[in-house]
């Protein structure tokens, strides 16, 4: 499967690019990059670092640098660090972004590959709502597109009703769900259940030094966010199980519904099922323990 994500690298989808850079049944064929986790630059600068670090070379597309309404964008740096790889700050890369815009590169790719384009959406919707408005066509040339975002029965994590990447960009991500693009809601109803320990990454970089190492050191700080505020033992791989559910639905419950996205202030963010929206296919279940099986058995090929 052909797959793009668009990325705001970030702990969590450091873990997911991995996964896509190992996969047998994945081809990576560009990363593009948003405001979120960190600022745009440090996406794109974190996401070129991690393609060399893996000795890939697929393309990398600069995005949005923040959302279409919302005011006083701040990264999330107290969740993934100040440059968004945890503890983890010197980070150096040679590489440089493709001169097409993320949304560019995104139209283009699924122009070119009518149908075969699986998008994986791990960051704010910015840049898809910008593909979508660039080219008319891009909702049916676009495979599908795999949005690790929203909660539909459970809780947000950002603010009690709402998910962080759709509240950081609620516009952009109302315009994605009217669309009419095949869609696959990956949110916290499925993230929340995929917790990973602390000897669950020390047992990875046993197994691949490089990769698990690297994985390892940058999930200190995150899996101190996970127990210290949010309370949990364990850390969510949100945006890998996002990647995961591209090639593997066997193991996710869905339910077919419309979606929309509040935009009044005092629910901003929240999904909820919109009958009158074209339908999404919302993950309501996983079968986490075959989900995260899955991821490390496949980074531990990185080695
Ligand atoms: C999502 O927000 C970001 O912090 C993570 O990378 C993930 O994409 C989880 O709500
Ligand atoms: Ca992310």
């Amino acid at each position: 499967m052909k797959i793009i994500i668009d990325t705001d690298p970030g702990v969590d989808d450091a873990m997911a690019i991995f996964y896509a850079h190992a996969a047998p049944d994945i081809e990576l064929v560009g990363l593009t990059t948003v405001f979120g986790n960190v600022w745009v630059e440090q996406a794109t600068r974190n996401a070129n670092y991690l393609m060399e670090f893996l000795g890939a070379d697929c393309p990398v597309a600069q995005g949005a640098s923040e959302p279409y309404e919302i005011t006083g964008f701040k990264p999330s740096a107290h969740v993934h660090g100040p440059e968004g790889f945890g503890d983890h700050v010197e980070i150096e890369t040679a590489r440089a972004p493709i001169v097409e815009s993320a949304a560019e590169f995104l139209v283009r790719m699924a122009r070119e590959n009518p149908g075969e384009i699986v998008v994986c959406a791990v960051s704010p919707l910015t840049n898809i709502a910008d593909a979508i408005r660039l080219d008319s066509d891009f909702a049916a040339n676009v495979g599908r597109i795999v949005i690790m975002g929203g909660a539909v029965d459970v809780p947000g994590n950002i603010r009690d009703c709402a998910e962080a990447n759709i509240f950081h960009d609620p516009h952009a991500a109302a315009e994605v769900f009217a669309s009419g693009a095949k869609i696959t809601l990956v949110g916290l109803d499925v993230t929340m259940q995929t917790l990973c320990l602390r000897e669950d990454f020390t047992a990875l970089a046993e197994a691949a030094p490089k990769a698990g190492g690297f994985l390892l050191k940058i999930s200190e700080f995150y899996h101190n966010f996970y127990e210290t505020v949010a309370g949990k033992t364990g850390c969510a791989m949100h945006d890998a199980t996002a990647v995961i559910a591209a090639t593997h639905m066997e193991l996710f419950t869905t339910e077919s519904s419309g979606l929309t996205v509040d935009l009044s202030d005092t629910a901003l963010g929240k999904t909820t099922r919109a009958p009158s929206n074209p339908p999404v296919e919302i993950c309501l279940d996983i079968d986490a323990d075959a989900v995260k099986a899955r991821f490390f058995d496949v980074v531990a090929r990185l080695g």
